[in-house]
């Protein structure tokens, strides 16, 4: 606790993203999948496998976009720069170690970027202004041959939605939605292939059943994705992480998107 807190206060990282608990959340997944690495082991590889056929027709030294690539723990980035592609890492925070890693090679570029241009319009949100609105975020991003967007999706809101609740910030009653179908409509500006890996459902598991279930994904955004082209479990704090009776599971799904 004691080193996550230092680390946490050694990042650098922009006021509002350390705000919005960015860093702190990146530091604890890095802690955790540390204590959870073979219960999270056949997710990663479902990850790796599903990015390295979608990359398998690309020519080659094609340039390859990751959002949410954060500790990589779920993207083969040895494997997709030996065709000799480009691989540009988009997140909003990108710890030392990952970037102390591929320090040395030019055909991997990190790019700190927050993919929903909200976090600095709510940070700076007025009391008694309307909802913040979001800033544009796809000329800051280059057109590539391939966008994944990794685990992510079923992530966008959560931080916003708490920081907002925080700071009693308005946000309209359809906000998961909107930001969601925002983060589709910038992967298809992006590249004309895509490839979108997310958590589907949420499953709390007590004595063998799953007790409570929560969709990750509103029903809108699901419907525009259609049927996923492969699910799995991912296992993702078990017995003992989160509380000593519930283990808690995500149910996953991979979308070869096209619009
Ligand atoms: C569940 S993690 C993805 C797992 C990651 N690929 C790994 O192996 O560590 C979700 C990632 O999304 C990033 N993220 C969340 N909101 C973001 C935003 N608005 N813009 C960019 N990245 C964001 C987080 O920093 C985190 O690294």
């Amino acid at each position: 606790m004691i080193l996550e807190a230092l680390q946490h206060f050694l990042t650098p990282a922009a006021k509002e993203i350390k705000a919005l608990g960015f860093v702190r959340e990146s530091i604890a997944i890095e802690a955790r999948y540390k204590r959870c690495r073979t219960a999270w082991k056949g997710h990663l590889d479902k990850c790796q496998q599903h990015i390295l056929a979608a990359v398998s027709d690309l020519k080659e030294q094609a340039t390859i976009m990751i959002i949410g690539s954060g500790a990589l723990h779920d993207a083969p980035v040895d494997e997709l720069l030996l065709p000799g592609h480009r691989i540009i890492l988009v997140d909003i925070v990108h710890l030392a170690k990952i970037r102390r890693k591929y320090a040395q090679n030019d055909r991997v570029i990190f790019l700190e970027q927050d993919v929903t241009g909200l976090i600095k319009p709510l940070f700076d949100w007025q009391e008694g202004a309307r909802s913040p609105m979001a800033t544009e975020v796809r000329n800051k991003l280059a057109k590539t041959d391939l966008v994944i967007s990794l685990n992510i999706l079923s992530q966008l809101p959560i931080n916003l939605i708490k920081y907002a609740a925080r700071r009693h910030i308005p946000l309209p009653n359809d906000f998961e939605n909107i930001l969601l179908g925002n983060h589709l409509d910038l992967l298809r500006g992006l590249a004309p292939k895509q490839l979108i890996i997310s958590d589907l459902e949420r499953q709390y598991w007590e004595d063998g059943d799953a007790a409570q279930r929560e969709p990750a994904l509103p029903k809108d955004i699901c419907q525009r994705l259609q049927n996923p082209c492969d699910t799995w479990d991912w296992h993702i704090a078990p017995k003992g992480e989160l509380d000593k009776d519930i283990s808690l599971l995500h149910k996953v799904a991979c979308w070869p998107y096209a619009g």
